[in-house]
C-alpha cells in the first residue's frame, strides 16, 4: 500500500473518566495495531463531553492527560499516530457550524443513539442543544480529516450513518466533491462486561478496572469477581454462561484449550471459583504490568505528555484547516482570496 492512499483513520473517546480493560479490548488494542497501517488520527472528545457535563467542566478537562496517558500507556506511538485535543482545534467547530444547516431537528431527534441517551439521562424536551447537535460535531471531527475509516463500537454506527449523509448533502449541494465518506470498522471484540456481571463495563458503574489499577486493585477486582452464584461448594457444577471469570479469560487468556478445558471441569464439578479466579489474577497481571509501568513514567513527565498533546494538535490544525479552506470556498466564504 502506497502512502498515498493509506486509510485516515479517526477515532477518539470522550475525556470523562480514564479508560478501562473494555476500552483495551474494544478499541486501544486495534489502534496500536492500526496505526501502522494508516494515518491515524486519535481525538481526546471534550468538547463533545461537555455536551452533557455543563458544570463538571473541570472533570472533562482533568481528564483529557489521563486519557492522552493511557493512549500512550498501551503503546500509541505519537510519532505514527496523531493524539489531538478536540476544544483546541476551533475548525471544528467552524465545520461545524456549516454542517449544522444540513440537517433538520427531526433528523436529529431521530438519531437511535441520541434517543437513547436522552431516556438515559432523563432529559426529555430539556435537552442541551450541544447534546442534541453532538453528532453533526462528531461529523465534523470525522470529515475534517477527510477520514475514510472509523473505528467504532456498535452505538456509534448511527454517527456514522448521519455523517455519510451529511457528506452527500454537503457535496450535492455544493456541486463540488470536498468532503469524503466514511467506512465504520466494527470491532470483533464482544463487550467486556463489568466485574460485577453488568452488561458493560464503566467507571461511572464502579465495575471497571482502569489501565492504570495498581497490582492489589487488580487482585481485589478479580477476588470480588460475579461468577456463578449457585455454584457454592467445589464439587457443585458451576454455570460458565455469565460467568464474568470466564469471559475474561475468553477475552485475555491465550491458550484457548486450557481454557477450554477449565470450562469443561467447572461444569462438572470439583473446580473451585479461587482457581479459575488465580489465572485471570495471573493473566490481568502481566497484562496490565507494563501498560501501569508505561503509565506512571508518562505521569512523572506530564510537560512531555503536554509536548506531545500539543504536537499531535498543531498537526491536526494544519490538516482540518486545509479541509476548511475547501469547505468555505465550496460556499463560497473565500473572500479575502487572490
Ligand atoms: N462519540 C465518541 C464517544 O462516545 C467520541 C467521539 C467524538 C468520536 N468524535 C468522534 C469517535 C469521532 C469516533 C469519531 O466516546
Amino acid at each position: 500500500m502506497t502512502l498515498a492512499n493509506r486509510p485516515i483513520i479517526l477515532t477518539g473517546d470522550r475525556t470523562t473518566g480514564p479508560l478501562h480493560l473494555g476500552h483495551y479490548v474494544g478499541s486501544l488494542s486495534a489502534r496500536v495495531q492500526l496505526q501502522h497501517e494508516a494515518q491515524q488520527f486519535l481525538l481526546l472528545a471534550d468538547t463533545q463531553a461537555l455536551t452533557d457535563n455543563v458544570g463538571r467542566h473541570q472533570r472533562v478537562t482533568e481528564n483529557v492527560v489521563e486519557v492522552a496517558l493511557d493512549y500512550l500507556a498501551v503503546g500509541i506511538d505519537p510519532a505514527k499516530s496523531t493524539i489531538f485535543i478536540q476544544s483546541q482545534v476551533p475548525e471544528l467547530a467552524e465545520l461545524s457550524q456549516y454542517l449544522l444547516n444540513l440537517v433538520t431537528v427531526a433528523r436529529l431527534e431521530r438519531n437511535p443513539t441520541i434517543k437513547a441517551e436522552i431516556r438515559l439521562r432523563g432529559f426529555e424536551r430539556d435537552i442541551p442543544a450541544g447534546f442534541l447537535t453532538y453528532p453533526v460535531s462528531q461529523a465534523a471531527d470525522i470529515t475534517a480529516f477527510k477520514a475514510t475509516h472509523v473505528p467504532v463500537g456498535d452505538d456509534q454506527l448511527p454517527m456514522i450513518e448521519q455523517t455519510n449523509e451529511l457528506v452527500r448533502r454537503f457535496n450535492l449541494t455544493t456541486d463540488r466533491q470536498v468532503l469524503v465518506e466514511c467506512e465504520a470498522v466494527l470491532s470483533h471484540a464482544p463487550r467486556l462486561p463489568g466485574i460485577d456481571g453488568k452488561a458493560k463495563m464503566s467507571k461511572s458503574l464502579g465495575n471497571a478496572i482502569t489501565l492504570g489499577s495498581a497490582p492489589d486493585e487488580i487482585t481485589r477486582a478479580v477476588h470480588d469477581m460475579y461468577t456463578d452464584p449457585k455454584h457454592l461448594r467445589v464439587s457443585d457444577p458451576g454455570q460458565v454462561e455469565g460467568n464474568v471469570v470466564f469471559t475474561f479469560l475468553d477475552a485475555f487468556e491465550p491458550d484457548t484449550s486450557r481454557v477450554d478445558e477449565l470450562k469443561a471441569q467447572y461444569r462438572q464439578g470439583g473446580l473451585g471459583d479461587s482457581v479459575v479466579k488465580r489465572l485471570l489474577n495471573e493473566r490481568l497481571q502481566a497484562l496490565l504490568e507494563p501498560i501501569r509501568t508505561r503509565r506512571r513514567e508518562f505521569e512523572q513527565d506530564r510537560a512531555e505528555v503536554l509536548a506531545i498533546l500539543r504536537r499531535g494538535t498543531m498537526r491536526a490544525r494544519e490538516a482540518a484547516g486545509a479541509t476548511l479552506s475547501e469547505v468555505k470556498s465550496a460556499l463560497g466564504l473565500n473572500y479575502f482570496d487572490a
